[in-house]
C-alpha cells in the first residue's frame, strides 16, 4: 500500500473531532473487563491497536456489545479472568502488550501473549523485569522481546523505581499491583502520562498516594467519555500550519498536562495555536483547538524535559520542522528507537530525501528547514505515525510525497486519509509498492 499525496493547491479549512484517545482506550477497555458490572464507553477509539486489547479481553472472557452510541463492556470481576484458548495477539500494539502483561503475571493461569514483527522487536524487560520483583513467572526471547509466555503467580507489591519515563512500564506495574499483595508504588524519571492514574477512581478504586495501588481493591463498573486523541489531532493540526492561509477547528480534544507538549512547541515555533479548555471527562481535561496559518515557522531547542508529554509527536515535530526556519534540535528522545519503528531513523532518512537537512544523534535529531524541500518517495517502515507525518509533510512540498509502508495508518487514526481529504487535502491509499 502506498499514500500518495499532492501538495496543497488552496488552504485547508473546516472544524473536525479527531479519533477517541489510544491511551484511553486501552486503559478503559481492560478496566471495564476487570470491574464488576456492565460498563459503557462513549467516544472509544476502534482501532486495529485497541481491537487487539478488545479481542484479548474477548479471549478472558469478557462481554462487549455496541449499544446506541457507545460500547457495553461486560466486566468479569477481579476474580473472574478465564484462562484463554489461544495465545493472545497484540498486533502493533505496545500498550495492549504491557499492560495486559500485567494483568495477566496475577491471574491463576497461564497465557501467551504475540504479536506482530515490529512488536516483537520491542524491548520487553522493562516490564518483565518488575513484575518478576512482584513474584511473577514470564519467558520471553533471549533478546527480551515477545512472545512472552506469562505463568501467573500470586503477586506482592513492590516501590518500583522506573528507569524510564513510560506510562506502558507504570501502567503495568499498577495493573499488576491491582491484584497483588501490599502497596504497589512506582517512581519515574520525569512524568509520563498519567492516564491509569486518573481513570482508577472512575472504577471506584482509590488511589492512597501518587503513582500507587493496594490491592485487593474491586472495581466497579462506570460510563466514561472518551476525549479526542492529542495525538492524532496533531497531525490536522501541523497540515494547518504548513498550508497556507490554513484555518482549523479540532474539538472535543484531550488536554491532559502530560500529553499537551506538541502545543507547547508548536507555539514556541512561532505557530499560532488557541487552546480553549472546556470540560472534564473521567477526570481528563478536554477543549477545543483553534489553529491558523499566519507566517512561517522556525527551528528551536526542544527541551528534553519536554519529550515524554509529546513522545508520539516528535515524528510530526521533524516534518514541521523540515519546513521551518533555523534549526530544531531534539534530544533526550533515544526512546524513540523502540517505538512501532525506530522513529529518529524512519524520520532523519525520509526528511533528507525530500531535501531537509538532518543530523541524526543517538537519543535525537537536528533538523534544519533548507527551503527546497522536493517531490519524492519515502519509506514509513510500517509505522503509522511516521506515515502520517509524512504526508502532512507532502501538502506542503511541490510535487507532493509518495509514502510506502504506510498500511498501518489504522493503528491510531483509521479515518486520516478521509479526514484531511475532507478539509481540503489531496490525498489516496493505492495498491502496490
Ligand atoms: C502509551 C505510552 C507511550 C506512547 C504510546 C502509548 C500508553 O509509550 O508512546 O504510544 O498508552 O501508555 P511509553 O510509555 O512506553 O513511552
Amino acid at each position: 500500500m502506498r499514500l500518495e499525496v499532492s501538495a496543497a493547491r488552496a488552504s485547508l479549512h473546516g472544524r473536525l473531532t479527531p479519533p477517541g484517545d489510544k491511551s484511553i482506550s486501552h486503559r478503559a477497555l481492560i478496566l471495564a473487563a476487570l470491574a464488576r458490572g456492565r460498563s459503557r464507553i462513549t467516544g472509544l477509539l476502534e482501532s486495529a491497536d485497541t481491537l487487539a486489547t478488545k479481542a484479548g479481553l474477548e479471549q478472558l472472557g469478557a462481554g462487549f456489545a455496541d449499544e446506541a452510541g457507545c460500547l457495553a463492556v461486560t466486566g468479569l470481576g477481579r476474580e473472574g479472568l478465564q484462562r484463554p484458548a489461544a495465545p493472545l495477539d497484540m498486533g502493533n500494539s505496545g500498550t495492549a502488550m504491557r499492560l495486559l502483561a500485567g494483568v495477566l503475571a496475577a491471574q491463576p493461569f497461564e497465557s501467551v501473549l504475540v504479536g506482530d514483527a515490529s512488536l516483537c522487536s520491542r524491548p520487553m524487560r522493562r516490564i518483565i523485569k518488575p513484575l518478576q520483583l512482584m513474584g511473577a513467572e514470564i519467558e520471553a526471547s533471549r533478546e527480551g522481546t515477545a512472545p512472552l509466555a506469562i505463568r501467573g503467580r500470586r503477586l506482592h507489591g513492590i516501590d518500583y523505581a522506573s528507569p524510564v519515563a513510560s506510562a506502558q512500564v507504570k501502567s503495568c506495574v499498577l495493573l499488576a499491583g491491582l491484584f497483588a499483595s501490599g502497596t504497589t508504588r512506582v517512581s519515574e524519571p520525569g512524568p509520563s502520562r498519567d492516564h491509569t492514574e486518573r481513570m482508577l477512581p472512575a472504577f471506584g478504586v482509590a488511589m492512597p498516594a501518587p503513582r500507587t495501588v493496594t490491592g485487593g481493591a474491586e472495581l466497579c463498573a462506570t460510563e466514561l467519555a472518551i476525549p479526542a486523541d492529542p495525538s492524532s489531532a496533531a497531525f490536522p493540526l501541523a497540515a494547518a500550519l504548513l498550508v497556507e492561509d490554513s484555518e482549523l477547528v479540532l474539538d472535543g480534544v484531550g488536554l491532559n498536562p502530560t500529553r499537551c507538549g506538541f502545543f507547547d512547541a508548536v507555539r514556541e515555533m512561532g505557530g499560532w495555536l488557541d487552546v480553549e479548555p472546556g470540560d472534564v471527562q473521567g477526570g481528563e481535561p478536554v477543549g477545543r483547538l483553534r489553529v491558523r496559518q499566519r507566517g512561517g515557522l522556525r527551528g528551536f531547542d526542544l527541551p528534553p524535559g519536554w519529550i515524554p508529554s509529546m513522545i508520539d509527536e516528535i515524528p510530526v515535530l521533524m516534518a514541521l520542522a523540515a519546513c521551518a526556519n533555523g534549526t530544531t534540535r531534539i534530544r533526550g528522545a533515544g526512546e524513540l528507537r523502540v517505538k512501532e519503528s525506530d522513529r529518529l531513523a524512519v524520520m532523519s532518512e525520509g526528511l533528507r530525501r525530500l531535501g531537509a537537512d538532518v543530523t541524526e544523534y543517538p537519543d535525537g535529531a537536528d533538523v534544519t528547514g533548507t527551503g527546497r524541500l522536493r517531490a519524492g518517495e519515502v519509506d514509513a517502515a510500517g509505522d503509522h505515525r511516521c506515515a502520517m507525518s509524512f504526508a502532512v509533510l507532502g501538502l506542503a512540498i511541490p510535487g507532493g510525497v509518495k509514502i510506502r509502508g504506510c498500511e498501518q495508518i489504522d493503528t491510531s487514526y483509521p479515518g486520516f486519509v478521509r479526514d484531511l481529504s475532507d478539509l481540503g487535502a489531496e490525498m489516496a491509499l493505492r495498491e502496490g509498492t
